[in-house]
């Protein structure tokens, strides 16, 4: 399972002067699901090209199964690509779609090597049907491609690289022609298919929550660097810096000085927390998720704040509070009333502590949410002070 299929070593990609890849390193195991997630321009699709062999990196290294790679043309990796823009041949069917890489295909006759076979129609024909059921299209061999919805035309262009057995898939983006509720059902659809065919995928996307649900790793890249690299579990949970806080998840990102471990002080006040191994007073950034934050009468808050503005999501309320002029994103279930003066909780296991970085002072200011509501706050400030200062 854990077998390390492709490397990336110190990969550097310049156009023109531009660097777009800066040092990526990177393995990716046999059988992994693996996201390459960012926003535009990031570098992602260049970065998946260069695994595939359609772009030859600058500078470093592509190993496949430990061996260099970088000059084996596409056609001779054990690798396929899915693109956004999946065009099956419209005039071909579905089981036509799917057999046509098989009948282009030629391989050495045993009896003599230096004929080719063409693949038996048997084989063709068993190893389509195999597919189709893979994608939950049996029975739809003989559509053509402009009468199946977009989710099963997607799910066509999948067989149809897949019916290749190779190593590795790789998927630009794959669903991002679909709708929103299309989308949902095909990230579950596609992870069970990896799971079924136990081939790696490398996937790309820049929406955090398609990232979230299928991958087992995720790296998280911006401005031609990975960022971070780890389970969901992992970037959602322990961001490394304020880019992956706020690309992943809804943070509140705040200025801190890290006392000693497990003490983290923000608005001049100590909290505790469960991190360590930070220098004496140094500072950082500190991430507080919306959900991880208790809203207590005045009294009992470690910090308090004035909400500013109120929104209904179904679930929960997300509630925009001002504290000090910096404002947080809150989401609870409990009702407060635009302008109430609230106090709040926040437990050890709901503050991570990062290290400053190029990131820091940029992310997890709420205060766009709510421009509307500043001056109110303003009048509240000075008795705001004064409270929270009497808690520690
Ligand atoms: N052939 C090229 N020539 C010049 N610049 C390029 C070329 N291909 C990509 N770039 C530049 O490299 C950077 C990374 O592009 P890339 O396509 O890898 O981004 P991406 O993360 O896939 O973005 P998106 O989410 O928009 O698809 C961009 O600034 C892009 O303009
Ligand atoms: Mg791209």
């Amino acid at each position: 399972m854990s077998k390390e299929l492709i490397r990336l070593r110190n990969i550097c990609m310049a156009f023109d002067d531009e660097l777009v890849l800066n040092n990526i390193n990177l393995y990716i195991n046999d059988k992994e699901f693996l996201t390459l997630l960012g926003p535009s321009g990031c570098g992602k699709t260049t970065t998946l090209r260069m695994i595939g062999g359609f772009t030859t990196p600058t500078s470093g290294d592509v190993l496949f199964d430990g061996v260099r790679i970088n000059d084996v043309p596409p056609h001779q990796r054990q690798i396929n690509t899915v693109f956004q823009k999946y065009a099956l041949f419209p005039h071909l069917n579905v089981f036509e779609n799917i057999a046509f890489g098989l009948r282009m295909q030629r391989r050495p006759d045993p009896s003599d090597p230096r004929k080719k076979l063409k693949i038996p129609e048997e084989e063709i024909r068993e190893r389509v049907m195999e597919m189709l059921e893979i994608i939950s299209l049996k029975g739809f061999e003989n559509r053509r491609p402009d009468a199946l919805s977009g989710g099963q035309q997607q799910r066509v262009a999948i067989a149809r690289a897949l019916v290749n057995k190779p190593k590795v898939l790789l998927l630009d983006e794959p669903l991002g022609a679909l709708d929103l509720k299309l989308r949902k059902d095909m990230q579950i659809e596609l992870k069970r298919i990896q799971q079924q065919v136990g081939i790696t995928f490398i996937y790309v996307t820049h929406d955090q929550e398609e990232a979230l649900t299928m991958s087992d790793t995720i790296v998280v890249m911006d401005k031609g660097s990975i960022q971070q690299i780890g389970t969901p579990e992992d970037i959602y949970n322990e961001p490394k810096n304020a880019f992956v806080a706020d690309f992943i998840g809804e943070s509140n990102i705040i200025d801190g000085i890290m006392v000693q471990d497990k003490l983290v002080q923000m608005y001049g006040r100590k909290f505790p927390c469960l991190d360590g191994g930070f220098a004496p007073n140094e500072p950082v950034d500190v991430v507080i998720r919306p959900e991880d934050i208790d809203i207590v009468p005045v009294e009992q808050g470690q910090l308090t704040g004035t909400v500013t503005s109120v929104t209904f999501k179904g679930m929960q309320y997300d509630i925009i509070v001002d504290f000090k002029g910096f404002k947080w994103l809150i989401q609870t279930t409990d009702h407060s009333p635009e302008g109430a003066r609230i106090g709040i909780k926040i437990d050890p296991d709901g503050i991570h502590v990062m290290k400053k970085s190029q990131y820091s002072g940029m992310f997890g200011d709420y205060s766009s949410f709510s421009d509307e509501y500043d001056e109110l706050d303003d009048a509240g400030l000075e008795p705001d002070e004064e409270e929270s200062g009497d808690e520690e």
